[in-house]
């Protein structure tokens, strides 16, 4: 008897384990507690075994039942709340919706491998406003109200005295104004100029270099610059150093690359000359040193200036500056 309430209580249990809809389980459940259930046959055969049995077998007998009563009501609350789900939206046999991951601006990806490369010569990664003073901008660079050079790029103005930044070269003002020398930094920063078309935008980034030290020479700046563009280009890629003005660097010099889209045969993106301008530089002017209070005599140093987009646009072959900010993802997602 003992032997047989044990298995009946461990087939019932395992059986209402396995099932997975209501109906059955409600059948399941008559089956074993209904009044012709086996449970139930099996609680009043106890009337028949010898009274000193029955108190254990009884007690054996309900906890049995008490177990598979609550199994079936704990089967049936996960049936029914399974169902409820289903009937709102939930089909747990749908694939998991695809997380999207971002990709940073193609922008962001070359001004950073930009001061990578100048971090590892040594360069310090300086950031400064884009709303800029005058003087910084203009005057302490060597460039007074009403000269000439200041036609070289169309500002906007803020307000008397202030307009955002047209280069970065501002900073090697800030800089050099803030310590003693030597220095070696880098500027990386967003500029502004009324200028647009397929290779102009009214807001670019460029990357401003500086470096000022004792016995620094034109031979340092070709140099370093040359470097810069073959871990950026290649150690294949030609690059020429052509003689320019600026009215903070003397002398100056601008440096274009072979033409990355027709290999120096002349096409429309280099207009036809072979070369293509991918940044300003030169010897830092020794007015500029006036301004910031290093002695020229015991100083000399080089700066340069280049422009983001433009060297991302040979990098990747863009012809047209303006991809960069017309927020088309499926553009930028591409680098
Ligand atoms: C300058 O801005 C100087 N400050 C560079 C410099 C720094 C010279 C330090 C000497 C010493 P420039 O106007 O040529 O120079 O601009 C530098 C680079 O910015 C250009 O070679 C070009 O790559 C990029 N650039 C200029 N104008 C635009 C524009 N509107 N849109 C996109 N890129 C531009
Ligand atoms: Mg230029």
């Amino acid at each position: 008897m003992k032997q047989k309430i044990i298995e009946l209580e461990g087939k019932a249990l395992a059986e209402i384990e396995s099932l997975v809809d209501e109906a059955s389980l409600e059948q399941l459940r008559v089956s074993y507690l209904g009044k012709k259930g086996s449970l139930t046959s099996l609680l009043r055969s106890i009337a028949e075994v010898p009274a000193e049995q029955r108190p254990e077998l009884g007690q054996l007998v309900n906890k049995a039942k008490e177990n598979i009563t609550r199994s079936f009501s704990d089967k049936k609350n996960l049936l029914s709340a399974l169902k409820s789900r289903q009937g709102v939206s939930l089909d747990i046999t749908l694939p998991g919706r695809e997380q999207v991951l971002g990709t940073l601006h193609p922008i962001t990806r070359i001004t950073g491998e930009i001061c990578g490369i100048f971090s590892r010569m040594g360069f310090k990664v300086v950031t400064g406003p884009e709303v800029e003073l005058d003087y910084y901008n203009f005057e302490a660079l060597n460039i007074p109200k009403d000269h000439p050079a200041r036609d070289m790029q169309d500002t906007f103005y803020v307000s008397e005295g202030i307009v955002l930044r047209t280069h970065t070269s501002p900073m090697q003002v800030r800089v050099m104004e803030s310590q003693p020398p030597p220095v070696s930094v880098i500027a990386p920063g967003k500029v502004y100029r009324r200028d647009s078309d397929v290779t102009h935008t009214p807001m670019f980034n460029q990357v401003e270099g500086l470096l000022v030290d004792r016995d620094v020479s034109l031979g340092d700046l070709k140099g370093t610059l040359t470097s810069f563009v073959h871990q950026m280009f290649g150690p294949d890629i030609e690059l020429r150093f052509r003689p320019s003005f600026f009215p903070f660097t003397e002398p100056s010099a601008e440096v274009d690359i072979r033409c990355v889209m027709c290999k120096g045969r002349g096409c429309r993106t280099c207009s036809h000359t072979g070369w293509l301008e991918i940044l300003g530089s030169g010897m830092v002017d020794p007015a500029v040193y006036g301004f910031v209070g290093y002695d020229p005599e015991v100083y000399s140093g080089f700066a340069f200036g280049m422009g983001v987009e433009r060297i991302a646009m040979l990098l990747y072959g863009i012809e047209d500056i303006q991809m960069f900010y017309r927020n088309d993802i499926r553009f930028l997602g591409q680098f």
